[in-house]
């Protein structure tokens, strides 16, 4: 049992290889001490409790209506795929310890969570209540929280000061759900000093979210319905290393004038948009997604970026990227063969 739960911690860790140095190993230490000595090894009936991993309570694909009491002892709980409506505060009394919670699939509510039932979770780590019911992010989150997951839900709401006090959130992934431009306020993200992963793809948002945390590296807004970036925009977000935006209705018109020459960002999607140029990129991008656009020309002597470096230096010091997609677009042939003298690194070219 041990071995899968690593081997399911590895997956996730390698699925986010972005922050993965960063996120601490929580799972790797069991501090003894922390332990409960009287705790006589109580396993709610409805769960299983292996005995070579004290810490786990498993209790998923089970057909619950409630969430059992959990014993002191839980770092790790598992509840995912359930009948679960509710999260009320009693059965998490005694259970100081929890570092995660997996909730997925199941039919909670907003009016399903009592106040203080999260909250009281000093030491949560991870929530993930992914395909619930959720209309609005739960609130109050304990503020040790590192990783919430509340993809597929249905919320529209962000209530003031969610995630004022969330200095460790890394990880925020809200797609696909209902949120609007009106969903934001000045304030939202304030607090989130260390948010590196934002995830609001398959929303209805017709405008980038408004100041983001400083620290964001990966911001996903794939299926909304943006139709342009403000000027500056990447000011506030220095870091920003990998932007999907594909499937939105991003025209020319819509791009800051430098376009995406941002020298942070690596990876760059932006397929399924209605941009009829080939924008202005950076010398360190590495990856780029433009295929279905409405993209006629492309014209090297504009496209490509600028280096600082002499000529000899190329290799190293030139354009970096490496994969180039412009499917889909109105390119006519043939292709021009300078793509590939001013991208020298180009591994995969589709077109
Ligand atoms: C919490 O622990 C106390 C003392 O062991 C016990 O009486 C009580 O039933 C526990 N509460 C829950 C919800 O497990
Ligand atoms: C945030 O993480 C740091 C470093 O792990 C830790 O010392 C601090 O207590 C955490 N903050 C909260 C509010 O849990
Ligand atoms: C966006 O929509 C397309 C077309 O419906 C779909 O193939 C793709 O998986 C969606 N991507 C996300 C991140 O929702
Ligand atoms: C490419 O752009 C340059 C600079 O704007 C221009 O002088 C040149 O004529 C263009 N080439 C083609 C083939 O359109």
């Amino acid at each position: 049992m041990a071995t899968s739960i690593c081997l399911l911690l590895w997956v996730l860790l390698i699925a986010n290889t972005v922050w993965t140095q960063s996120v601490r190993q929580a799972y790797e230490v069991l501090d003894l001490e922390e332990w409960d000595v009287h705790d006589d090894f109580f396993c709610p009936r409805e769960c299983f409790c292996p005995p070579s991993f004290p810490t786990a309570l498993y209790c998923e694909n089970r057909g619950l209506r409630e969430i059992p009491a959990i014993p002191s002892r839980i770092w790790y709980l598992y509840l995912e795929n359930n009948q679960i409506e509710t999260i009320p505060e009693k059965p998490f009394q005694n259970a100081t310890q929890l570092r995660w919670i997996n909730l997925n699939k199941n039919k909670i509510t907003n009016y399903g969570i009592e106040k203080g039932a999260l909250s009281q979770l000093k030491k949560l780590l991870f929530l993930f209540l992914e395909d619930n019911e959720l209309e609005e992010v739960p609130s109050p989150l304990p503020r040790s929280l590192e990783q919430l997951q509340l993809a597929r839900n249905k919320v529209s709401r962000i209530p003031q000061g969610t995630f004022s006090n969330l200095e460790n959130l890394t990880l925020l992934d809200l797609q696909h759900n209902k949120l609007l431009d009106n969903a934001f306020q000045r304030d939202t993200f304030k607090g989130l000093k260390n948010l590196m992963q934002l995830n609001m793809a398959k929303n209805a948002l017709r405008n980038m979210p408004p100041r983001l945390p400083a620290n964001t590296m990966q911001l996903f807004l794939d299926n909304n319905s943006i139709e342009a970036i403000p000027e500056n925009y990447f000011n506030v977000i220095p870091k920003v290393a990998f932007l999907r935006l594909n499937h939105n209705k991003l025209s020319d018109a819509g791009l800051p004038s430098k376009g995406f020459d941002v020298s942070s960002i690596l990876d760059l999607q932006l397929s399924h948009n209605q941009l009829t140029n080939f924008p202005r990129i950076n010398a360190n991008l590495q990856h780029l997604h433009l295929d279905h656009n409405k993209i006629k020309n492309v014209n090297i002597s504009v496209i490509c970026p600028t280096t600082l470096r002499a000529e000899q230096d190329a290799f190293i010091h030139g354009p970096q990227l490496s994969y180039l997609r412009l499917d889909g677009n109105e390119i006519k042939p043939p292709i021009p063969i300078d793509i590939v003298t001013c991208f020298k690194l180009l591994q995969a070219f589709i077109i």
